[in-house]
């Protein structure tokens, strides 16, 4: 049995949880292999809206187990707040197991997370500001703590702040598994597992638009990493993306609108952070930052989410190309500050798509632009979303 990914393929926020939320039924374990509270995957079942930060996007699956990977860094203060809130609707929380080499976010990450901001001036990240990069310098300094460590081992001195994060650690302890073999267990088992991204390709910290990126590995590769498993393993890659783009914080956006066209985007889009309520920068879909995720993820499949935020425009546009100094340019020249985009514009729709349930149903305009996003990516586009709610989809 293969393990399947299933992950942004922008900057984040591309509607990964809701579309983890409708594949976990057909998966025994949901397994989530890097971040940590800078995620926020919003679910909508129903009448119901759940935001997690580090719990995988399942929980309304009663029969899939939780996993968090030892990628991940957890700031166990969060998590129990998380697990409190989806015990007080019902949801069995003693599913949820952590590795026992996660990393924990203690209060030092957050104070430099904030002071590094500070100092980075005009240059600043916009980082959301849970100490998530100061947490993964000390996990490849060798000076971090681990769920183990805290759990096992007597602490060293710590400070009063630090001590009461380390007792919420070992609050979490029934929790805690040896990560490793918790996974091995399960894919020898022939159970199927999915595996779970947070943050985007695009924010990874060796291929994302670096410095403006987070400080794990979000792309599949980071899947084997952040939970201890063989390429081998790993069967589909399911890449979600945005029917446009949006990056929350800081650095290269080369499709950003900055009229009244990217003002619809954000106001139709409820293009707003999870975690933190910015507004996030809003553009058309990026054909080269697309191709670049493709190939950084080996994409076998993607999902396009957000179709129907594009209704109402007369026309939508699609960035075909970069050119640097007119000559043409791949990814990694978004960040250059003379950067021009080649733009094709597509004929738009006025009809509301969020009850269509077939693509077939869609507007001929709209079956146009999702033809050419598929041109574009190369990959099957096995699904679309047309609305929050999970049953908001067009096959
Ligand atoms: P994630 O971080 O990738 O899980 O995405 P977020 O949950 O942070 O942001 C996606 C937002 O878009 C959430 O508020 C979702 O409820 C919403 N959303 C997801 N899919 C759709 C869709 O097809 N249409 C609309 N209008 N909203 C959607
Ligand atoms: P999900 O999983 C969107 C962004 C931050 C900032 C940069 C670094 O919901 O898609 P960090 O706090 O990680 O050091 O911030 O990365 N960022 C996200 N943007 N969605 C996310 O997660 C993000 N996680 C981090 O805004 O630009
Ligand atoms: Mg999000």
């Amino acid at each position: 049995m293969k393990a399947d990914i299933i992950l942004g393929c922008q900057w984040g926020d591309e509607g990964k949880g809701r579309i983890i939320d409708l594949y976990a039924a057909d998966y025994d374990v949901v397994a989530r292999f890097g971040g940590g509270d800078n995620a926020g995957h919003s679910i909508v079942v129903g009448s119901q809206e759940l935001a997690l930060r580090i719990v995988p996007s399942a929980v309304m699956h009663p029969d899939v187990e939780l996993f968090v990977g030892g990628g991940a860094v957890v700031n166990p203060q969060t998590l129990l707040d998380e697990l409190g809130r989806l015990a007080a609707i019902g949801i069995d929380t003693s599913r949820v197991k952590i590795s026992d080499r996660a990393h924990i976010v203690l209060p030092h990450h957050v104070t430099r997370d904030a002071a590094a901001e500070r100092e980075r001036g005009s240059g600043a990240i916009g980082t959301t500001g849970r100490g998530i990069g100061p947490a993964y310098v000390d996990r490849v300094a060798r000076s971090g703590i681990r769920f183990a460590d805290a759990i096992h081992e007597a602490s060293a001195e710590t400070d009063a702040d630090t001590a009461v994060v380390l007792e919420a650690a070992r609050r979490l302890a029934p929790h805690v598994v040896d990560g490793v073999a918790y996974i091995h267990e399960r894919l020898d088992g022939g159970k199927r597992i999915l595996l779970e991204g947070a943050q985007g390709a695009l924010l990874d910290v060796g291929y994302g638009t670096y410095p403006y990126v987070t400080s794990s590995h979000t792309i599949a590769g980071g899947a084997c990493t952040g939970l201890g498993i063989g390429p081998g393993t790993i069967g589909r890659v399911i890449g979600v993306f945005k029917a446009y783009c949006t990056r929350v914080g800081a650095g290269p956006l080369p499709s950003e609108l900055h009229d009244e066209r990217g003002e619809k985007l954000r106001r139709q889009g409820g293009e707003f952070g999870t975690v933190t309520g910015r507004p996030r920068r809003c553009g058309w879909f990026d054909a080269v930052a697309a191709r670049y995720a493709v190939a950084l993820n080996g994409l076998t499949n993607a999902i396009v989410t957000k179709l129907d935020v594009l209704t109402g425009f007369e026309r939508i546009g699609l960035v075909t190309s970069y050119r640097v100094g007119g000559r043409s340019a791949g990814f990694s020249a978004a960040g250059e500050p003379d950067l021009q985009t080649d733009v094709e514009e597509l004929p738009g729709w006025s009809e509301p798509i969020a009850d269509c349930r077939q693509i077939a149903d869609l507007p001929a305009t709209a079956r146009a632009y999702l033809q050419r996003l598929q041109e574009v990516l190369n990959v099957p586009i096995e699904m679309v979303s047309v609305g929050r709610e999970r049953s908001q989809l067009a096959r």
